[in-house]
């Protein structure tokens, strides 16, 4: 009982010491100069002083309408983008040049001769005009114990990471791999490593230690920053030990700095590094490394139709600027607004739209650590009626989940502050849409469905109603944004014009958020994205074009399957099978699920010789799947078949095997091109018979 009271005594003695570290109660206090309470009455919405965010109307008073600025942004991209990027970010040295891009080497380079700071931009010029507005609202994952973040706090933490970087020997252009929880510390090591010029590259905390091993290897990462354990939805995730076990594979990790979340006690080996310890020493000053606008922010894996997860690469200004323009203006984002946008960190939405659009703009950003359903499902609700929040940024499948425990969980909270809604990720079909924009917008509410992929660095098609006069049609994304030219092509690569067609979505111009190159393999990001239909960046989906005008994404085109909003390669999903010893051959696609979108449907072919059960074998490939990449990728139905349908040169016909899992085989289509056709009856009789 003493040594409690005496460790509680010393705890609140260096709590209420300004500037010192409280190793107990975790980082966030670390940089605090005053205690939560105060923090929480200095910043209430109502007195943050409103500085404008430089309008798009205001650069161009001519400009009224979206189609104009749409038009205008196509026809003069250097007047339109040079304009924007000069009052909105503030640059170390000004470019002279907008653009320089060689479309056949697909090498594009947006202000190539300016430098900026992309944590300066984020942080110090908000900490300057308004150091005691949050910047970060931290819904941690038991509701009710939610932490503020100043831009002032933020800009000591940042510093102070910083500076534990550059003393840990990391220096500019490195690559620094980030395995955390949704929390301030991470968004503070993001902006730490652009603050010394390093690159981060941040692996979702739900992947396993082999996805994170093999990212890490791809990156050459030679640091990786984690924390003890995370906590979501209740539950507890030992990120340490996947760590441990992911940078035993990986040679070139030389350090491990370990932040505390929990508190637990985890093993701590040669290469950790207790970040708490190590940022209490940290100056709170950190001269900002002079950032090229095309030096790279950062690395994001995500999944293509075959191979492994490729790194995509952003680079700091054109990145920078694209983020913040859509955020101000897809959501129609006000000084003053608090924005929520509920995605992991780990995925492009938390990069683009929880870090660097809403910190650009100096905006308060929700960050949240919790699932939609924990500890109810009215825990949205209830933290937008408790936070306030204004906006409301979330996934389609979260709401088709939500939608089905009834409106009550909804209505009992208010949820009058709310001014937009938006919904990223797979399409937002016509019920969720409705039940979004009636019931939780209460049928005031903007909604907007915003379409774009972690290569586009932000949103590209949404109906932007911040416009004046702009409707807004349910359940499609419907307008491009500035500088965005959207082109469907047919199969034999010829653009498709009018009105009411369908195509290949391509887009005919480069904003200045595209993705510059695939980390390490340019030639891949050329074949990927700019072979299939030269001229054109390619993105992977369908999309119709209705009599409006307007666009409708209609999924994708390639063995890529979006699973609860998360991107999935078919490949990664078959080469993680085909390790188990007892199985010859697999093929995974995806079907439709009401909740998750898509779901994974695995046809396996086994060896002859078997030594364990086809059950056993079922659940080992369930947890080889999990241990390979992540929980998400798991397949709800795992079918074990005598072969597979092939054509006579040993394609698999994927088409077949997708109208079968669907629960379709009456519309199987043309199999005379078959090997063995017989082999597809066989399979849908076992399909049959199990359903
Ligand atoms: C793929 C990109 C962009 C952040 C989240 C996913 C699908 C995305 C929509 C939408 C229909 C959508 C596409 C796209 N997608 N938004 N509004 N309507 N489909 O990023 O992991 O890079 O996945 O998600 O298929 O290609 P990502």
């Amino acid at each position: 009982f003493v040594s409690v009271q005496l460790v509680s005594r010393a705890v609140q003695q260096i709590w209420r010491t300004p500037q010192s570290i409280c190793a107990t109660r975790g980082y966030l206090h670390a940089c605090r100069s005053f205690s939560s309470n105060e923090v929480k009455s200095a910043v209430t919405p109502a007195e943050i002083t409103t500085t404008p965010i430089p309008e798009i109307t205001d650069a161009f008073p001519h400009l009224q309408t979206h189609e104009s600025i749409h038009k205008f942004s196509l026809e003069q991209p250097d007047e339109f983008w040079g304009r924007l990027a000069r009052s909105r970010l503030e640059w170390q040295k000004e470019f002279q040049v907008v653009r320089d891009h060689d479309m056949e080497k697909s090498a594009f380079r947006w202000f190539p001769d300016g430098q900026l700071n992309v944590s300066v931009n984020c942080v110090d010029r908000h900490a300057r005009q308004h150091p005691d507005r949050v910047a970060l609202l931290w819904e941690k994952d038991e509701p009710g114990q939610e932490e503020r973040v100043t831009y002032r706090e933020l800009q000591e933490l940042v510093c102070r990471m910083g500076n534990v970087l550059l003393e840990c020997g990391v220096k500019r252009g490195d690559r620094v791999a980030l395995y955390m929880p949704v929390m301030p510390l991470s968004v503070a090591a993001m902006l730490a490593c652009a603050r010394i010029g390093a690159i981060h590259s941040v692996v979702f905390a739900g992947f396993s230690a082999e996805a994170l091993a093999s990212r890490v290897q791809d990156a050459g990462a030679e640091t990786v920053i984690t924390a003890d354990e995370a906590v979501r939805g209740g539950k507890v995730i030992k990120l340490k030990q996947v760590v441990d076990a992911a940078v035993a594979k990986c040679p070139t990790v030389r350090q491990v700095l370990v932040a505390s979340r929990t508190g637990a006690q985890v093993n701590m080996g040669p290469k950790d590094i207790s970040l708490e310890q190590v940022l209490s020493s940290a100056s709170t000053e950190c001269p900002p490394a002079v950032q090229n606008a095309e030096d790279l922010l950062f690395l994001l894996y995500t999944s293509g139709s075959t191979g492994s997860p490729k790194g995509v690469a952003h680079t700091t200004a054109g990145y920078l600027l694209y983020a913040s323009v859509t955020h101000k203006h897809v959501f129609d984002y006000r000084d003053g607004d608090i924005f929520g946008c509920v995605a992991d960190i780990g995925w492009i939405t938390g990069h683009s739209y929880v870090v660097y659009g809403p910190l650009a703009n100096g905006a308060t950003t929700l960050l949240y650590e919790s699932t939609p359903t924990y500890p109810d499902p009215g825990r949205y609700w209830e933290t937008v009626s408790r936070l306030g929040l204004t906006h409301f940024y979330c996934a389609p499948t979260a709401l088709r989940l939500l939608l089905r425990y009834g409106d009550d969980w909804v209505l009992r909270h208010d949820r009058s502050s709310l001014r937009v809604l938006g919904c990223v990720g797979e399409p937002l079909n016509q019920e969720a849409w409705h039940w979004f924009h009636g019931v939780v917008g209460d049928g005031r509410c903007d909604l907007t469905d915003t379409w774009w992929q972690t290569e586009t660095g932000g949103i590209m098609i949404s109906p932007r109603p911040s416009a004046p006069g702009a409707h807004i049609n349910a359940g499609m994304p419907m307008r491009p944004m500035f500088g965005v030219l959207p082109v469907l092509c047919d199969p034999s690569g010829k653009v498709v014009e009018g009105k009411r067609v369908d195509g290949a979505l391509c887009l005919g111009s480069i904003w200045p958020g595209i993705s510059r190159t695939i980390y390490g393999d340019h030639k891949r990001f050329i074949d990927t994205y700019f072979a299939p239909f030269p001229g054109h960046y390619f993105s992977g989906d369908g999309a119709y074009r209705d009599e409006e005008g307007f666009y409708h994404i209609t999924g994708r085109m390639d063995d890529v399957i979006n699973v609860t909003g998360h991107r999935l390669g078919t490949a990664e999903v078959e080469d993680a099978m085909t390790e188990h010893p007892e199985v010859s051959e697999t093929a995974v696609v995806g079907f439709p699920h009401p909740v998750k979108g898509e779901a994974v449907f695995a046809f396996i072919v086994l060896k002859e010789e078997l030594e364990s059960s086809q059950e056993n074998i079922v659940a080992d490939l369930k947890k080889l799947v999990r241990s390979q990449i992540a929980g998400y990728a798991v397949p709800d139905e795992i079918m074990v078949c005598p072969g597979l349908p092939k054509t006579r040169s040993g394609k698999i016909l994927r088409r077949i095997l997708r109208k079968v899992a669907a629960g379709q085989p009456d519309e199987l289509g043309d199999i005379s091109t078959l090997a063995d056709p017989t082999i597809v009856q066989t399979i849908v009789n076992i399909y049959n018979t199990q359903h």
